[in-house]
């Protein structure tokens, strides 16, 4: 039985870099509280040609290089993203447009930080109904043009950048089952105030956006956020190692959401990991939403973390809320 694989990874990142010193300057906060809050010393700002869809082909273009395969050979685009160019078209669109994909059908999926777990998923699923399909997952994100920059409580966490991977079916490697194996996915949009970034404003007075305010920023209850963060992320991972039977000492590797070092520790101790099993980068990009786990994944897959039959954990939380947990067999 032919699974999603994913044959080639990529990231791209704004050459901009903002230090927790600067940020000094900027608000009351300090680098010692930034460092020992949320274990983060710089985050990367998109400047001129770094919009979140060029951001995204950057990626998508190193992805292909590693997978052996054209723009023109790919059948789908789907871009994980709260912070796309425009409303429409959608960023995925873009992105083809600058791949020169003229093949490829390509949409946006709105899943806050769980963007890439959910889109991975639908790609997961489209897999099973062709298996020689190939398509590009991306996460992409510009947060600092959603951020209010008076703000201390957000400003400090978020930074800007994408990662793409290349899925297509393959035959199983071996004994081992290879490929995108399970996920458990979940939202709870009850408890959307805790994490939200409101749209632009409408222009029809008879609908409530028209009183939105002109400049919506992300908006965010982070203690509240933090114990939500780590109690669910927690139950998706229990839950998806359970379907699988399979025990946490059994991961080679795993890339949780990047949002704050001391929720990945938490984690750890969890599924009782060291934390070198435990990818971290939070310290140099800070929190990218739906980018944070593509990058890591193409960082390490480039540092060669990855070998075939390793069993792979992604994890992430998010507005909405959303949430979930994937394992892969590289
Ligand atoms: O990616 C989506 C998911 N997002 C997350 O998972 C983020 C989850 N939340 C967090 O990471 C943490 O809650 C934060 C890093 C956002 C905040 O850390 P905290 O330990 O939960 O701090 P807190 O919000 O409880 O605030 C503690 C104090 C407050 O002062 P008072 O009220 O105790 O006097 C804040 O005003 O820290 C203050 N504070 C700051 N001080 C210096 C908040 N932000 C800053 C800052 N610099 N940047």
């Amino acid at each position: 039985m032919k699974r999603a694989v994913i044959i080639g990874t990529g990231s791209a990142l704004p050459a901009r870099v903002l230090t927790n010193a600067e940020l000094e300057g900027m608000v009351e906060t300090s680098d010692e509280w930034i460092t020992a809050r949320t274990g983060i010393k710089t985050r990367r700002i998109a400047g001129a040609g770094e919009k979140t869809s060029q951001l995204a082909a950057a990626a998508a273009r190193r992805a292909l290089a590693l997978a052996g395969l054209t723009p023109e050979e790919l059948d789908l685009i789907l871009v994980g993203t709260i912070t796309a160019d425009m409303t429409m078209p959608s960023c995925a669109c873009l992105v083809q447009k600058e791949l020169g994909a003229v093949r490829a059908f390509a949409f946006d999926l709105n899943a806050a930080c769980s963007g890439f777990l959910y889109a991975l998923d639908v790609a997961d699923k489209y897999i099973r109904s062709d298996p020689d399909l190939k398509i590009m997952v991306i996460g992409a994100e510009t947060l600092s043009s959603r951020v209010d920059w008076h703000d201390r409580n957000t400003c400090v966490l978020f930074g800007d950048g994408a990662g793409a991977c290349v899925v297509t079916g393959a035959e199983s490697n071996g004994n081992h089952q290879r490929g995108y194996l399970a996920a458990k996915l979940y939202a709870d949009g009850s408890l959307w105030e805790l994490l939200h970034l409101e749209g632009a404003p409408g222009h029809n007075p008879d609908l409530p956006g028209a009183a939105l305010t002109a400049h919506p920023s992300i908006r965010m209850y982070g203690r509240e956020v933090f114990r939500h963060a780590v109690r669910a992320m927690a139950d998706a991972v229990g839950k998806v190692l359970a379907d699988q039977g399979i025990t946490p000492a059994q991961l080679s590797l795993v890339i949780p959401h990047q949002a704050n070092i001391r929720i990945i520790r938490s984690l750890a101790e969890h599924l009782a990991l060291p934390l070198e099993k435990v990818y971290v980068n939070v310290d140099k990009y800070g929190n990218t939403s739906a980018a944070t786990i593509p990058i890591a994944l193409d960082e390490a897959n480039r540092q060669g973390r990855l070998a075939a039959g390793d069993l792979l954990l992604l994890c992430a939380f998010g507005g909405g809320f959303t949430w979930g947990a994937s394992l892969i067999r590289w």
